[in-house]
């Protein structure tokens, strides 16, 4: 009997990302005998065929971002349980584990432009590229308004995938691939729809902010945040960066409270919030 395995319902969930067919829909691939899989408004599923744990919770998890539309902006973030995402001194290799980067090579694969915060940059240099999934690399987006990340980099370095550095006062590209783009730096910073705004003009509409705790808390303050992914690992650091801050509200009734998905992710725990409401 013909299986969804995980790997055939992540080739599903990249051939909807491109396609983008009107819900409800009928996802398979090309060959005569692969399975269906029915995708409804709400993004439930079901098939006929036998669906492997490990596929339903990919499922799950990603086609409400594979149908997430041609506007659509993610963040994500992990944290410990008590809600840092890195020591005071910036270390956070890894809070959470093995899945949870799985699941982020995943998402940057899923979207146009991936957005980093100066801090993210200078404190893991990462590569913000797609090496723990298939899949193309998103434009890196590096938001820099006082242009302090170094240009030893490695996004600004490696070639890897085009590269946008938004600063406050635009000067001469700082790599190869790089394009330096100026941005308003208002008493407040960087308004973050001027930033989508950017992206957009350059074809850029599916978006995943993937950090830090400043710049998706900027994004979430701002409304602009169509799903936040949380993964929340067994882990108290007791102090550090955090995740998520907001202004401060007086009662619980104005605390967020989106529909909420969870599921487990390896030792983590996984939140889907869907703030679209
Ligand atoms: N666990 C995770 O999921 C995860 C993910 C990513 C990063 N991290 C960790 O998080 C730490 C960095 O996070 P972070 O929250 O401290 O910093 P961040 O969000 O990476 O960067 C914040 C900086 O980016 C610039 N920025 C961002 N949004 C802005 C806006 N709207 N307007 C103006 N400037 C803006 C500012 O740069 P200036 O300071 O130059 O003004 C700001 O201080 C690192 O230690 C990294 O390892 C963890």
């Amino acid at each position: 009997m013909a299986v969804i395995d995980e790997s055939y319902a992540w080739q599903l969930i990249q051939d909807a990302r491109r396609r983008l067919p009107a819900l409800p829909a009928v996802l398979a691939a090309a060959a005569d005998d692969a399975p269906e899989l029915h995708v409804d408004a709400q993004f439930r599923w079901h098939s006929e065929a036998e669906v492997t744990p490990a596929a339903a919770a990919l499922l799950d998890a990603l086609l409400p971002v594979a149908f997430g539309g041609s506007r659509f902006v993610i963040a994500q973030i992990g944290q410990s349980l008590d809600g840092r995402i890195a020591t005071e001194s910036g270390h956070s290799h890894y809070v959470t584990g093995e899945a949870s980067r799985v699941h982020l090579h995943r998402l940057r694969a899923l979207v146009d432009a991936v957005v980093v915060g100066a801090g993210t940059v200078a404190a893991d240099d990462p590569q913000l590229t797609v090496r723990h999934a298939e899949g193309g690399n998103p434009v890196r987006v590096v938001l820099d308004p006082r242009a302090r990340v170094s240009g030893a980099c490695k996004v600004f370095r490696d070639g890897a995938a085009p590269t946008l550095h938004l600063v406050g006062h635009p000067h001469a590209a700082i790599g190869r691939g790089v394009e330096c783009i100026g941005i308003d730096v208002g008493e407040d910073g960087v308004s973050p729809q001027s930033i989508l705004d950017c992206l957009a003009e350059r074809g850029l509409r599916r978006v995943l902010i993937e950090g830090g705790g400043v710049t998706i808390s900027r994004f979430l303050q701002a409304g602009l945040l169509d799903r936040l992914h949380v993964v929340v690992a067994p882990l108290i650091i007791g102090s550090g960066r955090p995740a998520v801050s907001l202004a401060p509200i007086a009662r619980l009734d104005s605390a967020l409270r989106p529909p909420c998905r969870s599921q487990p992710m390896g030792a983590d725990m996984f939140f889907d919030l869907d703030l679209r409401g």
